[in-house]
């Protein structure tokens, strides 16, 4: 929740207290520069002894509640029919109202099996957004990804409250174009490549009726479903009074098939699908045994189901699906107000700063998103994510694939970070934006076919980090 101050000033507020705490350092600048260089300007390759903040993602990073390590204590360790599965079907059932999961090891390996069923080479997925994960699956089984987001989503400066919408009209048109070769609908709650935006129950409702009028299976990516039904709960009227839970149940009440990774909301790890649709499930659960593992633990650990379990249930609570929005909005107006460029408005997952007006003098194929991530760990210490071009691989012929976006994201993990972290990247960030001519590109020197963003390596075009380092040094001292 957040609270009003006596001044008044509105803050995001804890609602739990910090039993168990992790020791983190902050590396002076010199430190930073070799880091970051070692690491091949990709902050994927930095390890955590060298970082102070670590706002990568929010996957699988988040604190656990005590009611979640104490499930864990009590798991079923058993190959088949475990009981840490049959409390994990009750979970799903009470909170999501389907009857039929399974669990698997993570979000991208439900997108592996759904794309193994559904998607044959022509195939064509139409959906409100891509993941980098969703999309590589659909293209690895043959098909292409169709994006059909309303315009408005892709601006990074709006208030348009639902910028994770689905446009129908594109949905009508492209049902009218591909016809069959729709394999399925896919809408991902919340949007997390366009800065964790989220659609509206309208919006959904909308998409389930075109998607049933031409009998196309509509599949809901609900990583961040808690978030979403947060923000449908803040921006939506209708749903002002709903809780959490009413809002998923109802969103779930338009869906065939539902998978998600339990390292998001469900501040687990592993994932799951789930459906009414035993003929979907029987198609599904055919690969589960090759890929993941039986269908009691499908590659999870038994502790881990036990977590997502109630990790599930506990997200339906308005403080927890809250919990790391609140900051994020904090965060984001914060920056906003200094004059930085940020996604706004505040999303489900991380504050987005758009590196395109950030660094408006980098051409987008010395990857400006790349670059002000490496800036900002060597201005902070804090590691936060590229989602731009080289989040985004070459197409087949090898050509470099310009991103609609070029976003530096600053994850929020659930109930990980403070005030005063968030206060100290609002300051590092701002003092960033002040020097932001010195920050120049990148350039690929060790470059992965598939997914090289997590493993390509980079360098800097020109001396620009030592540069900015110097003037770090000068303003902060050699210390910070
Ligand atoms: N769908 C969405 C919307 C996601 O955000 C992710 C992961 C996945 C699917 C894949 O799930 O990681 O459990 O295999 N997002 C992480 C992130 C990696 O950092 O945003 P996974």
């Amino acid at each position: 929740m957040s609270i009003r101050l006596s001044d008044g000033r509105v803050i995001p507020m804890e609602m739990h207290k910090v039993r168990i705490v992790q020791k983190v350092t902050l590396p002076p600048m010199a430190y930073r520069l070799n880091a970051i260089a070692e690491a091949g300007y990709n902050t994927f390759l930095l390890p955590t002894r060298h970082i102070f903040l670590d706002m990568l993602t929010d996957s699988g990073t988040n604190a656990m509640s005590d009611n979640q390590l104490g499930a864990m204590m009590v798991s079923d360790d058993a190959y088949a029919g475990s009981e840490s599965f049959t409390r994990l079907a009750a979970a799903v059932k009470d909170v999501l109202g389907f009857e039929l999961c399974m669990p698997v090891h993570q979000g991208r390996a439900a997108e592996h099996l759904l794309a193994k069923v559904f998607v044959k080479p022509g195939s064509v997925v139409a959906m409100n957004y891509h993941f980098t994960t969703s999309r590589a699956h659909i293209e690895l089984a043959g098909g292409t990804v169709l994006e059909l987001l309303t315009d408005e989503g892709l601006r990074t400066a709006s208030r348009e409250p639902f910028k994770g919408n689905m446009d129908l009209d594109k949905l009508s048109a492209a049902i009218g174009q591909y016809g069959e070769r729709i394999a399925y609908i896919r809408m991902e709650a919340t949007t997390n490549l366009v800065g964790g935006q989220p659609f509206s129950m309208d919006n959904l409702r909308g998409v389930k009726e075109i998607a049933s009028a031409h009998n196309i299976p509509l599949v809901f990516d609900a990583s961040l479903i808690s978030e979403n039904a947060f923000l449908i709960k803040e921006r939506e009227p209708a749903y002002r009074d709903c809780s959490i839970g009413e809002i998923i149940r109802e969103q779930m009440g338009y869906v065939d098939i539902v998978y998600l990774s339990g390292r998001k909301s469900a501040a687990a790890r592993g994932g799951l699908i789930a459906t009414d649709n035993r003929s979907y499930f029987n198609r599904l659960l055919e690969w589960l045994p090759v890929y993941e593992g039986f269908a009691t633990y499908g590659g999870m650990s038994t502790k881990e189901i036990e977590a997502m379990a109630v990790g599930l249930r506990e997200m339906c609570e308005t403080d927890v699906a809250g919990s790391a929005i609140q900051f994020i909005k904090y965060f984001v107006d914060r920056l906003e107000a200094n004059g930085v460029p940020v996604v706004t408005p505040a999303g489900g997952l991380a504050c987005h700063v758009d590196a395109k007006r950030f660094l408006p003098h980098l051409p987008q194929v010395q990857y400006p998103a790349g670059a002000l991530a490496a800036a900002i760990y060597l201005a902070s210490g804090i590691r936060s994510m590229e989602r731009g071009t080289i989040s985004t691989d070459r197409d087949q012929q090898g050509n470099e694939v310009l991103a609609d976006l070029e976003l530096a994201r600053l994850a929020v993990p659930r109930r990980v970070y403070t005030m005063s972290h968030i206060e100290y990247a609002v300051d590092r960030i701002t003092w960033l934006h002040r020097w932001r001519a010195q920050v120049g590109g990148l350039q690929f020197v060790e470059e992965p076919p598939v997914l090289r963003f997590f493993f390509g390596r980079l360098a800097p075009v020109g001396d620009w980090p030592q540069r900015l380092a110097e003037a770090f040094v000068k303003e902060f001292g050699a210390e910070c």
